[in-house]
């Protein structure tokens, strides 16, 4: 495991080496080397930020990229101070490509005033050819591009950039562990446990960008939990596309059950999450895991994505709305005060009236503690953007709008039932409106709001839920 400061010792002069990771320890040292020259010529560091535009995994890689910028010396600033801003890019829908390549726009006048500035793009959206090519001929002004595969080659791009006037363009295949990261939280990590996705559902990208399923070996990822533990890290989030087929691709195969049994022995550490889940993978195994775990939080994330086994069908999720209502039961059973919470797309091709009843009949049986409901994006590439059947805006708008609210409806009702309890929070920060509250995160994942001040962030309290406001509770130390 390398240190922070044996980036002094590395001979930069020397070739660099092959092995990883430290191929990118020395491109650290070298960039550390050039801005430390930066600073010399200009009498301050060079400012970096990192901007996240998708989800826990995109959230995850951001923290590394910061950890490196951090290792070469970099400031962080915001976006309109930086020198060196990386979009980490999402592309599940068509729109935040649209937003990515507005954002750029308005960069170019701050790229042309600033002569020290670099512009970095990585993400899912880096992993599309299409997308590279337009930047290639329209977004000349990018310095590196790089996919998800190439977030550990960060340095060793950055590097390269700083040694040529062209862009850079990375795309390879690699898992490389031990690379610096900067956790946004001192208390709580997310973790990959896997990368990658199998299931090719047929309206989604990630399979394209993201690759084939790759675990990890379980022994780095307890090896890194312990780390983050002696570090102060009490509640872990495990992450993966589908989490539920871990250990499948290992060479010696294991299951994602076990591997949360694994973690479960690690002292000191008080709270296990994980997403996504996929019902189709959700073993009787793991829900007795969940049913015995003193650790493993009360929340299940169980993207039902359509109520219509039609509909199901056709997005090739390999179950059935019976058969996801029966594993909903099963998990209710075993663990009776499991909040859960799903993904919803509206109009897939093809969705009809009745459709889209049965979706909302899922929502009202299952009672969701909250939903993320999506309207369709049609994603070049995949089956369904070739079906035929696409629904018309206004009816998706429609649909969408009533789903919305039977979701807001049942949530709010689901969160009112803890109302007068006394619940475990760990303190994340104060609150955004008043400096004299804290936020709180139960085991089920909702929040609680309650007076308190900085010292108690990062411990674990007991508050009572005295008021329900919807999605959120306000609360009393106890
Ligand atoms: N259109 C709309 N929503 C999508 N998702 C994935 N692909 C699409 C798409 N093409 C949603 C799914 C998934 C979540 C992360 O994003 O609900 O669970
Ligand atoms: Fe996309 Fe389906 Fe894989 Fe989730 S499980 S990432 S929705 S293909």
């Amino acid at each position: 495991m390398y240190q922070e400061n044996d980036l002094e010792k590395i001979d930069i002069h020397a070739e660099p080496p092959i092995e990883e990771p430290a191929r990118q320890y020395y491109f650290m040292a070298k960039c550390r080397k050039w801005v430390k020259g930066f600073e010399q010529r200009n009498g301050r560091l060079p400012k970096s930020c990192v901007l996240n535009f998708g989800c826990q995994m995109n959230a995850r890689d951001s923290e590394k990229l910061r950890g490196i910028l951090r290792e070469m010396g970099y400031a962080e600033a915001s976006e309109e101070q930086a020198d060196f801003i990386i979009f980490n890019t999402c592309t599940v829908r068509e729109n935040a490509n649209t937003r990515v390549y507005g954002r750029l726009g308005q960069l170019k006048p701050q790229k042309k005033k600033n002569p020290h500035m670099m512009i970095g793009l990585c993400g899912c959206m880096m992993q599309e050819p299409e997308v590279v090519e337009k930047l290639k001929k329209s977004y000349r002004f990018v310095d590196i591009i790089f996919g998800t595969h190439n977030i550990f080659k960060f340095a060793e791009l950055v590097a390269t950039r700083l040694e040529s006037d062209r862009t850079v363009i990375e795309d390879t295949d690699q898992i490389v562990e031990d690379l610096p990261n900067e956790r946004k939280y001192t208390f709580k990590s997310g973790i990959n446990i896997m990368f990658g996705c199998n299931n090719f559902c047929s309206y989604c990208i990630v399979p394209y960008v993201r690759g084939r399923e790759r675990s990890r070996d379980p022994k780095a990822i307890v090896r890194e939990i312990e780390k983050l533990v002696a570090d102060g890290v009490s509640e872990v989030m495990l992450l993966g596309q589908n989490v539920n087929s871990y250990g499948k691709t290992l060479d010696t195969p294991m299951t994602f059950a076990q591997l949360l049994r694994e973690i479960e022995k690690i002292e000191g550490l008080h709270r296990i999450r994980f997403m996504t889940s996929h019902p189709k993978d959700l073993s009787d195994e793991l829900i007795e895991v969940m049913a015995d775990s003193k650790k493993i939080c009360k929340h299940l994330h169980l993207p039902v994505q359509s109520g219509s086994t039609n509909i199901l069908t056709k997005m090739n999720r390999k179950y059935t709305k019976e058969q996801y209502l029966n594993l909903v039961e099963k998990i209710r059973r075993a663990v009776p005060d499991i909040s859960l919470t799903t993904d919803i797309i509206v109009g897939f091709p093809g969705e009809t009236e009745e459709d889209f009843e049965e979706t909302l009949d899922v929502v009202r049986k299952v009672r969701y503690d909250s939903a993320f409901t999506f309207i369709y994006s049609k994603r070049t590439g995949t089956p369904a953007a070739v079906m035929e059947d696409q629904i018309p805006e206004d009816v998706i708008k429609n649909r969408f709008d009533r789903l919305l609210k039977e979701v807001q409806a049942i949530a709010a009702e689901t969160c009112a039932v803890h109302e007068g309890t006394v619940k475990e929070a760990l303190v994340e920060d104060i609150c955004d409106h008043d400096s004299e509250m804290v936020t709180g995160r139960l085991s089920n994942n909702l929040l609680v709001h309650f007076r308190g001040g900085k010292e108690l962030i990062g411990t674990y309290v007991d508050v009572e839920l005295s008021e329900c406001r919807g999605f959120y509770y306000i609360g009393a130390m106890r």
